[in-house]
């Protein structure tokens, strides 16, 4: 047997590999890590799937990928779950699952395992891309099946299997759960768990918190094609740069950070702090630019279907008919939104400071309220008289009914 692992170089995965071999005898461990941006020491990570008994170990560097192709058609479709989660933990899951796939389609393995816990989205998210990529694989989700039930059990493990421990961090170590990639940063977990609590100052590993922030704004330019940022301050630059550099703007300026009480797919509800500097910057900025170029009827389909969208991404769904018949839509909907948008941004708050773009369906001179050749204002009574007909035969429908 042959089992590809998604690896961390946590604590959990790193005790899965012995624990897979123990509980399938014979089995070879693959070790797949996916760097999507997360600030690690890869080389070690590495070192440490070895010291822990993996027989290969792969580290991918996915993050332009997951930029290009998750994050991008997610700001298209202005995509926020429950109005405030940006999604950010969401759609890197089905794409480090597609690296799984492909690495265990490679090596010709029979099963994909997973560190996520049974009380959380991320293994539905997990197991729903690789049924739908490749539906005959075995899944193998330890945390279902283990009966270790605390950290203590597992260094317990860890210590009795040869997995190597860094005791000054693993004994103190950062209280929450945190998924961090090149998009977002998540907290959950510990004192968190009070939502009638405020996250402490350092529950924050990025941002600045507001009273940090400089005490003068910055104002930040972004320039997008077709729904696409593609230079910040008038500077050109990838995917990854881009998001990074805007990561830097934000966390100084205090912004993007999220707390919001959510509704699990699983079940119950769960109180996480986020941090996406960068990312409130350009869905506020992508948004900006869409009230300049789309057409109302467009616009307002489009918010309705975001919803969707996001419910999609967010229970794991992102390989299916309709999240792609929806980026379709999107797409299509993308090919004018092209200009610059110049934001201002001040201890927390993204204020608009003027939007510009060769696609503008505004125009200054129609919305005027003197004279002008294409609106005459005597063709608004008559619209008025139809457009009200139904209200107005309504009420006279009322009145005769009651004097009867
Ligand atoms: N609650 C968020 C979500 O469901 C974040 C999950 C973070 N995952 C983690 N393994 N810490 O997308
Ligand atoms: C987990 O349970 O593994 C993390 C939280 C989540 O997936 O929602």
């Amino acid at each position: 047997k042959k089992i590809v692992l998604a690896y961390s170089g946590g604590l959990d995965t790193s005790v899965i590999i012995p624990w897979l071999k123990e509980n399938y005898a014979g089995a070879e461990v693959i070790a797949v890590c996916a760097d999507v941006g997360q600030p690690d020491d890869f080389a070690a990570i590495e070192k440490k799937a070895y010291a822990s008994g993996a027989d290969k170990v792969y580290v991918a560097d996915i993050k332009k990928e997951f930029m290009e192709a998750y994050v991008w058609p997610t700001i298209q479709a202005g995509a926020v779950y429950e109005g405030k989660y940006l999604l950010g933990t969401s759609f890197a899951r089905p794409l480090i699952s597609k690296k799984l796939v492909e690495i265990a389609q490679a090596e010709g393995a029979d099963a994909i395992a997973h560190g996520a816990t049974g009380k959380g989205n991320d293994q539905v998210r997990f197991e729903l891309t690789v049924k739908a990529l490749a539906p005959t694989m075995t899944l193998i989700a330890p945390w279902r099946m283990w009966n270790l039930k605390s950290r203590e059990d597992e260094l317990k493990y860890a210590a009795a299997h040869g997995v190597p421990i860094d005791y000054q961090s693993e004994e103190n170590p950062y209280p929450y759960s945190m998924d961090w990639n090149i998009w977002h940063l998540s907290h959950e977990g510990d004192d968190l768990e009070d939502p009638a609590k405020a996250p402490e100052d350092m529950v924050y590993m990025v941002s600045k918190t507001p009273e940090q922030a400089p005490d003068t704004p910055e104002y930040v330019t972004i320039d997008f094609v077709g729904g696409i940022p593609v230079a910040v301050n008038g500077t050109a630059l990838d995917a990854v740069s881009l998001i990074t550099a805007l990561n830097e703007v934000g966390a100084r300026n205090g912004i993007g950070i999220v707390d919001i009480v959510e509704n699990r797919l699983v079940g119950m509800k769960s109180r996480g702090i986020y941090e996406n500097p960068g990312g409130a910057i350009l869905m506020y900025a992508h948004r900006e630019l869409e009230y300049l170029c789309l057409d109302r009827d467009t616009f307002h389909y489009k918010e309705k279907m975001a919803h969707t969208f996001a419910e999609l991404v967010y229970d794991g769904k992102w390989f299916s008919p309709l999240r792609e018949a929806l980026s379709a839509f999107v797409e299509k909907t993308q090919e004018t939104v092209t200009g610059q948008i110049k934001l201002k941004l001040y201890k927390g708050n993204i204020i608009s400071a003027g939007s510009t773009s060769p696609y503008s369906l505004y125009n200054e001179e129609y919305v005027t309220f003197g004279e002008d050749e294409v609106y005459n204002q005597v063709d608004a009574e008559g619209f008025i008289n139809l457009f009200g007909l139904p209200l107005k035969m309504r009420a006279l429908a009322m009145l005769k009914a009651q004097n009867k």
